[in-house]
Formats: C-alpha cells, sequence, structure tokens
C-alpha cells in the first residue's frame, strides 16, 4: 500500500531529515506534500529525482493526506495537528505541544511501541524531545535488566536542536569572530561560537529550564513509571550536528559495566564504541552526524555509588532525536494498524 504524507515544516532542517529519510528508507509513499509557511511557498524540494513544489500549511486540504509529520513548532501543531487529525490525517507531531497529553502517545520505538495502540483517541501521535530520545533507547535494556531509580544526566547540545537560524548564528559568529570582528547574537541570549550556553528553552519556577523539565516528563511517561527520578543539566554546546550526553544512573538492583555493556550490544538501535583507548568513545561529529544509531561508550562502574554506572550517549540530534524517530514511529503505525 502507498499513503500520501504531508511534512509540515518542510524547508527547516527536521523537515528537510524527515523528507530524505522518507527517500532512504523507501517509505512507500504515493504523493509527497511539502508544506511550509507562505514565504517558502512555491519553492521547490527534491524527492525520489522528481521536484515538488513547497504549498503554504494555511491552504492545504488534510483529507488529501493519510500521514502528516509535524516540525514547524508547538503553535502551529497546536492549531494545525486536530485540524489534519480530523480530516483522517494521523499525524506524528516532533514539537512538545502534545506530549504531555495523557491520550497522546509519546513513542520511541525502541522502548514503548506498545503504547501506539492509543493514537486512535485524537488521531496524533507525539515524538519525544531528542535528548530524552537518545536517552531511553540506551538505558532500556538496563531498566529492563535491573530497574532504575535514579538517573543524573548532562547534556552537550548541538545547535541545530534550535533550527536552521541557529546553524546560521553558530556558522556566522566562528566565521567573525575568527576575523578578528565582534560576534552578533540574535538566536541565543549570549555568544555560542566556543562556548557553552547552561539554557535550553525557558527557565522554570523551580530554577530548571523547560528542556530540563522535558527529559524528567517524558522519561516517566514513556517507562510509565512515575517513580523514576530524573535530574538533568542541558548544555548548548558549538555544535552544529549530534548531541552528546553524560548518564548517570543509579540502579535497583546492581548491574556491572560488562553485563551493561553485553546487554547495550544486542539492543535494536544501539551501538556500542566503547574501546578504554584514546579514541575508543563515540562522538558527535565523528560517529553521529548524518547516522541513525544511538552511541554508547565510556560504560563504567560509579566508584562513589555502590549501584552506580555511567555512560556517554551520542546520537543524531535531528535524525534519531527527531525526524528519523518520527519516521520511524510512521513505519510502525502503517505496518499495525492503517491498511
Ligand atoms: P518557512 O521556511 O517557510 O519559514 P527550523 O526549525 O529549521 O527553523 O524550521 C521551521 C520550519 O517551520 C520551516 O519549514 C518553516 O517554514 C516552518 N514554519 C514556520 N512558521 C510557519 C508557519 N506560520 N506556517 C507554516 N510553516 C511554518
Amino acid at each position: 500500500d502507498l499513503y500520501d504524507v504531508a511534512v509540515v515544516g518542510a524547508t527547516g532542517a527536521v523537515g528537510e531529515a524527515m523528507i530524505s529519510i522518507l527517500e532512504e528508507r523507501d517509505f512507500p509513499v504515493r504523493n509527497l506534500y511539502p508544506l511550509a509557511s507562505s514565504r517558502s511557498a512555491g519553492k521547490t524540494i527534491m524527492f525520489k529525482g522528481k521536484s515538488v513544489t513547497v504549498t503554504d500549511l494555511a491552504e492545504f486540504d488534510f483529507s488529501k493526506a493519510q500521514i502528516g509529520l509535524f516540525s514547524a513548532g508547538g503553535s502551529i501543531s497546536e492549531k494545525y495537528a486536530p485540524i489534519a487529525a480530523e480530516q483522517g490525517c494521523v499525524v506524528v507531531d516532533n514539537t512538545s505541544h502534545f506530549r504531555r497529553d495523557e491520550d497522546i502517545p509519546l513513542i520511541v520505538p525502541e522502548v514503548n511501541i506498545e503504547a501506539l495502540a492509543g493514537y486512535t483517541s485524537r488521531g496524533i501521535i507525539a515524538n519525544p524531545n531528542c535528548s530524552t530520545i537518545q536517552m531511553l533507547v540506551a538505558l532500556k535494556p538496563i531498566y529492563d535488566a535491573v530497574g532504575i531509580e535514579r538517573i543524573n544526566v548532562c547534556t552537550y547540545q548541538a545547535v541545530s536542536g534550535t533550527g536552521k537560524e541557529a546553524i546560521e548564528e553558530l556558522a556566522g559568529q566562528t566565521a567573525r569572530l575568527l576575523n578578528g570582528q565582534e560576534a552578533e547574537c540574535e538566536v541565543y541570549p549570549k555568544q555560542i561560537a566556543f562556548n557553552a550556553l547552561p539554557h535550553i528553552d525557558t527557565f522554570q519556577d523551580n530554577g530548571y529550564t523547560r528542556e530540563e523539565m522535558k527529559m524528567v516528563w517524558e522519561t516517566q511517561k514513556i517507562f510509565a513509571d512515575h517513580s523514576i527520578q530524573v535530574n538533568p543539566t542541558c548544555v548548548r554546546v558549538p555544535v552544529f550536528f549530534g548531541h552528546s550526553e553524560a548518564v548517570h544512573i543509579e540502579t535497583v538492583d546492581k548491574i556491572t559495566a560488562e553485563q551493561a555493556r553485553e546487554l547495550l550490544r544486542q539492543a535494536p538501535g544501539v551501538e556500542v564504541m566503547d574501546e578504554r583507548t584514546d579514541g575508543g568513545y563515540p562522538t558527535a561529529v565523528t560517529e553521529s552526524a548524518g547516522t541513525d544509531p544511538v552511541y554508547v561508550g565510556r560504560i563504567r562502574e560509579d566508584i562513589s555509588h555502590p549501584r552506580g554506572l555511567d555512560m556517554w550517549v551520542v546520537a543524531d540530534n535531528v535524525r534519531k532525536g527527531a525526524a528519523l524517530n518520527s519516521v520511524q514511529i510512521a513505519e510502525s503505525l502503517i505496518a499495525t494498524y492503517l491498511d
């Protein structure tokens, strides 16, 4: 069977990746409808060797599509995802807008695909936050084997997670600074080139940022475990593609580093790279950028806690953190529920 697929935000960093991943994975597309703002209407993009014209989202008739992949911002999803669903187009939404709604499934295919069944209540499926996705793909086999009580995590997040303007800001600032000119800050409140900003999304009353709280809320929802404790610090770093995370967990039962490594070697979506030698660990640029796996290295027992385990987790935030995960959700949807 073939499906008509709308990509909302088709000209953005994630939307472009969605379209190329649909093509790479040979998703059964009959018609592709790339949608964006009126600014982009009339532009063309390439799909399977043909040029396809971008349409203004506001003018699109969603009854023409059975699947909609949305990544144009929360307020766009808030308005248009229910309209699409109403017209029979099942939405996979990459924004945070619906993620915490109880009747909206929040899915990482390797972790909780069983929750996808709940999509029928509103016709919308939420794609989790990029940092949460890669962390949970790596933690799932350990969670299943020995349980996890608490997660302490620090992230090192690439600018592509913010969008195309942020990619341009990092490139532009870097070039200007190397030429002895001053950095101009528009997207981020402080210079991102050659810097690290402990600030992603908006500040909350409890002193955490919203990005940090997303990692708490979404981990509990995806594991369907409201007792799991999560303590994140999210940091933006001058990397274009690929988020890195130092993940420190306290398990319910003791697990050794070797047992964890063995479980991770068998885990779907994971690639272990853990040599304990110079360069024997994954990095954002060298391994993850442009690829699909969640890479795990630096697996070791925490010397400060009897049931502590540490690891380094790296993935392409635009692919596994967003576009790829959304396309995988759509693949499960058509395999199991649509005909
Ligand atoms: P456009 O290029 O026409 O502005 P990014 O996250 O990389 O910044 O991309 C955001 C995506 O969301 C782009 O495809 C952008 O389209 C799209 N978008 C932004 N605002 C709107 C809107 N009001 N209606 C439709 N699409 C929008």
